[in-house]
């Protein structure tokens, strides 16, 4: 048995769709476990570039056992739309499977995304209005359409119904709108479904198969542990946990079924939307690593905010997940600054100073970040393989974070290309970089 679990330790957008699909050519399965079409991750395979939002990051390997999970929420038209773009560029898709348990993001949803934020005023949370947290309401309310549903029209449309009546005051100022017609929308929602029945199946039972078999399995996280619902910086968060242990609840495996835990990181950080970003940079350093960078969303193209490493996060992610390796990415983006901030503690009101990462929403808010200056270097990095090649340096920031979260950096991010990236020593020792690193 070999599941190895990728999540975002910071606020999404780490880069672990490039990670993702690098470790799948390894694994005999991806299994996304939560989050929909929120996410977004772009994949360099030489000259030509992939962005997918809904299917898991090992889809480019032909046939390749590629399952999106019960804790996912799937807005079909997205679904089918990357489908039909994958297949008219050539991609066998064969090896899709979706669960049947997953929920669906209807037009309501999306209606009610918009119009929440909207109510919010100044308090938005800054959400990619694709309905997720609506979708994710309806689904603890017990109200959720899933994709099982799609197969029988009677239940569809009665389940349609009864999620809409008690939304019927909120839905009202859309009352005209011709998406939410009952009837078109369950006519709209059966054909979707015929389009995807094929690949509709028992999933859980599709990964215990796998890993009662020896087979490696990666489940593939979307957004990052700072995001996560019940751990990260509320409410400004998504409406799912990105942590690990979803991983188990979302894919309908056991903890012990997990191995492997790689948390994935950029060497500075970023976060789009509202919320406390305690290292946020303001002003020329912040744009410059943004410009750098290419920091603008895959799903909206918003432009992200940027600031220094956050270890004090980091290592409250870390513990989060339980990480056993880190993959650093995007380290390139840092050459030729003189000077790296990292982050090590926090300084909140009255000069408290946080050591950890505060609970207290007020105490956070307040909270900015106390930098250490490590040195810079001035090399590109785009070329370097191997950790020799790296300069000292960036290899002695590296190794600055690695010990003060505790956890060994198994792969660094030198480019956007699949080929560039950097094994170290403890990389070698996963089950995946054993066979990836000698590759
Ligand atoms: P929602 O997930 O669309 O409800 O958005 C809630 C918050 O999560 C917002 O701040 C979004 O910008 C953020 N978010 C959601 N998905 C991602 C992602 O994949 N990367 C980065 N931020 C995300």
């Amino acid at each position: 048995m070999s599941g190895v679990a990728i999540v975002g330790a910071q606020w999404g957008d780490e880069g672990k769709g490039k990670i993702t699909d690098l470790l799948a050519e390894q694994a005999d399965a991806v299994v996304r476990f939560q989050g929909g079409n929120n996410a977004g991750h772009t994949i360099v395979r030489g000259e030509v570039q992939w962005k997918l939002h809904l299917m898991p990051s090992g889809i480019l390997y032909p046939g390749k056992r590629c399952v999106i999970g019960n804790g996912v929420v799937i807005d079909p038209k997205v679904l089918i739309d990357e489908v039909d773009d994958l297949r008219s560029r050539g991609v066998d898709v064969s090896g899709l499977r979706i669960s049947a348990n997953a929920h669906l993001i209807m037009p309501y949803h999306l209606l009610l995304d918009s119009a929440g934020e909207a109510r919010l005023g100044k308090l938005q949370i800054g959400t990619t209005r694709r309905g997720i947290g609506p979708c994710y309401a309806d689904k603890a309310a017990r109200l959720g359409i899933r994709v099982q549903d799609l197969l029988d029209e009677k239940i569809l449309r009665k389940k349609i119904a009864a999620a809409l009546e008690p939304k019927r005051l909120s839905l009202r100022p859309y009352a005209r709108d011709p998406t939410l017609d009952l009837h078109a929308m369950t006519e709209e929602y059966v054909t979707y479904g015929h389009r995807l029945e094929r690949h509709i199946a028992d999933t859980a039972r599709l990964a215990w198969e796998m890993l009662d078999a020896g087979r490696t399995v990666l489940f593939e996280g979307a957004q990052g542990a700072m995001l996560d619902i019940d751990h990260g910086t509320y409410p400004f968060v998504t409406s799912s946990n990105p942590v690990a242990g979803a991983a188990c609840v979302g894919a309908g495996v056991g903890p012990r079924d997990i191995e492997e835990i790689w948390g994935i990181t950029k060497a500075y950080t970023t976060r789009v939307g509202s919320g406390p970003f305690p290292t946020e940079l303001h002003g020329p350093l912040g744009d410059a690593i943004r410009e750098r960078g290419g920091e603008f969303g895959t799903t909206t193209g918003r432009p992200r905010r940027t600031g220094w490493l956050d270890l004090v996060a980091l290592r409250y992610a870390a513990r989060l997940n339980t990480l056993t390796s880190l993959a650093i990415t995007k380290l390139d983006v840092l050459s030729g600054l003189k000077r790296i901030g990292v982050c090590t503690r926090y300084r909140g009101a009255d000069d408290a100073i946080f050591d950890h990462f505060p609970y207290h929403q007020s105490v956070l808010h307040q909270a900015t970040g106390e930098t250490e200056e490590l040195a810079g270097w001035s090399e590109d990095l785009g070329e370097c393989r191997t950790e020799s090649d790296l300069p000292g340096a960036a290899r002695d920031y590296l190794d600055y974070v690695a010990e003060f979260i505790g956890v060994p950096i198994a792969l660094v991010g030198v480019g956007p290309g699949r080929e560039q990236v950097v094994w170290t020593r403890a990389g070698g020792d996963s089950v995946l970089g054993a066979q990836a690193s000698v590759a």
